[in-house]
C-alpha cells in the first residue's frame, strides 16, 4: 500500500505535536511495510495574518486527492475568534463532506480521571457525532436586527439522508470486533419533537432491518451527561447530532484524562478522513518542547485505523500506554521529559514490539 497524506501542522504547538505524530507514523509504516507520501500545507493563523486566506477553494480540491489529512492545531492569539474555526475547520468539514465526527473516549492505564472509582475498564466508549447538519448547518437569520423587536432564528437541519448515513456508520462501528455490539442514540425526543422523531424512526427502522444483532439503547442528552460521570461503563458506541456531540465530547475528553490525550476524526467513509488532537494550539507553550504530543499520536492511531492498518493502530496504542508509564504527568511542562522524548518513547515501542 502507498498512501497520500496531507499535513496541516497549523498554529502554536501544532507543528511540535505533528512532528511527534509523524515520527510515530514512520515507525508504524516501517514495521507494517506500507509507504506514504506527505504533502505539507501551511493553513492556519499565521498564513491568514500574512495573506488574508483561510482555506481557499483551490485547496479543497487538492486536499480531496489525499487518503487522509493530519491536522495539528488551528488558533492564533492575534486572530479574532471565529475566523479560523469557520474558515478552516468548519469549511473543511462541509466542503469535504466529512459527515462523521468520531471521538473515542478511552481511559488508558496510568492516566488519571476525575471520576472517582472508575478506571480503564469503565471508561471505554466511542461517540459518533453527525458533522455536517443540525445547528451547524448555518440556516436561520435575523429579523429587525438591532431593534428592540429583534428576532434571531438558528435552525437545526436534519435530513433523512444525513441522519441515515450517520446512523449506518454508527451501527457498523458498534459491530466491530473491538466493540461490544451496543449502540446508544443520544437525543432529546421529549422536547425537540421534530428532529428527534426523525432520528428515532430512522434509528429503529435501520436497526430492525439491517442490524438485528446490535443492541439498541436510547438516552436523553442531559441524562447522558449524568451517566458519563456516574456510570460511564454503560456506553459502548453513542450516536448523536452535531451540537449534542460537540458538547458531550468535551465532557468525554475530561473523563478520559483531558486534552493532552483526546483525539478525533472528521471522516467521509471511503473518501477521506481528517484526524486531529482535540486540544488547541496552546500558544503560551509554543516552541518550548513541553507540550504533550500524545493526543496527536492518538490522532495518528485513528488515522491508521481509518486507512485499514488496524494492527499498526494497535501498536501505536501500546506505544502510548508505554509512554504514559514513563511520564510524570500528562500536563504540559510537567511530563518529566520533553515533547520529543515522548514521541521517541512511542516510536521505539512501535518499532521494537
Ligand atoms: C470541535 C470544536 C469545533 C466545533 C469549533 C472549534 C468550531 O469545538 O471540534 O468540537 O464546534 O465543532
Ligand atoms: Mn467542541
Amino acid at each position: 500500500m502507498d498512501y497520500s497524506i496531507a499535513v496541516i501542522a497549523g498554529d502554536g504547538t501544532g507543528p511540535e505535536v505533528v512532528r511527534e505524530g509523524l515520527k510515530v507514523l514512520q515507525a508504524a509504516a516501517a514495521r507494517a511495510g506500507f509507504s506514504y507520501q506527505l504533502t505539507h500545507y501551511d493553513f492556519g493563523g499565521a498564513r491568514y495574518l500574512r495573506t488574508g486566506e483561510t482555506l481557499p477553494d483551490s485547496a479543497i480540491g487538492e486536499l480531496q486527492e489525499h487518503d487522509a489529512i493530519f491536522l495539528g492545531a488551528i488558533g492564533h492569539p492575534d486572530v479574532e475568534p471565529g475566523v479560523l474555526e469557520l474558515g478552516i475547520l468548519l469549511k473543511a468539514r462541509f466542503a469535504l463532506d466529512l459527515y462523521i465526527n468520531l471521538r473515542p473516549v478511552k481511559l488508558f492505564a496510568g492516566v488519571e480521571t476525575p471520576i472517582k472509582d472508575k478506571g480503564p475498564k469503565e471508561i471505554d466508549f466511542v461517540v459518533v457525532r453527525e458533522n455536517t447538519e443540525g445547528l451547524y448547518a448555518s440556516t436561520g437569520g435575523f429579523l429587525k436586527k438591532g431593534t428592540p423587536d429583534e428576532i434571531a432564528v438558528q435552525e437545526s437541519v436534519n435530513t433523512r439522508l444525513g441522519v441515515e448515513r450517520c446512523l449506518r456508520y454508527a451501527f457498523d462501528y458498534a459491530g466491530r470486533k473491538d466493540r461490544r455490539g451496543q449502540l446508544t442514540l443520544v437525543g432529546k425526543t421529549n422536547v425537540l419533537t421534530y428532529a428527534w422523531d426523525l432520528w428515532w424512526r430512522a434509528f429503529n427502522e435501520i436497526g430492525d432491518s439491517d442490524y438485528p444483532r446490535i443492541k439498541r439503547e436510547y438516552a436523553h442528552v442531559d441524562a447522558t451527561c449524568m451517566w458519563f460521570v456516574k456510570n460511564p461503563e454503560w456506553f459502548d458506541v453513542i450516536v448523536t447530532d452535531n451540537m449534542f456531540g460537540d458538547i458531550i465530547t468535551d465532557l468525554g475528553a475530561m473523563i478520559q484524562g483531558g486534552m493532552g490525550i483526546a483525539a478525533g476524526g472528521n471522516i467521509h467513509p471511503g473518501k477521506i478522513g481528517m484526524f486531529e488532537p482535540i486540544g488547541g494550539s496552546a500558544p503560551k507553550y509554543t516552541g518550548q518542547n513541553v507540550i504533550n504530543p500524545l493526543a496527536a499520536v492518538a490522532a495518528v492511531q485513528m488515522l491508521l485505523d481509518y486507512l485499514g492498518q488496524g494492527e499498526a493502530a494497535s501498536w501505536v496504542e501500546q506505544g502510548i500506554i508505554h509512554a504514559i508509564g514513563k511520564m510524570e504527568s500528562l500536563s504540559a511542562g510537567h511530563m518529566g521529559m520533553g515533547t520529543d522524548q515522548v514521541g521517541d518513547l512511542v516510536a521505539e515501542s512501535v518499532t521494537k514490539r
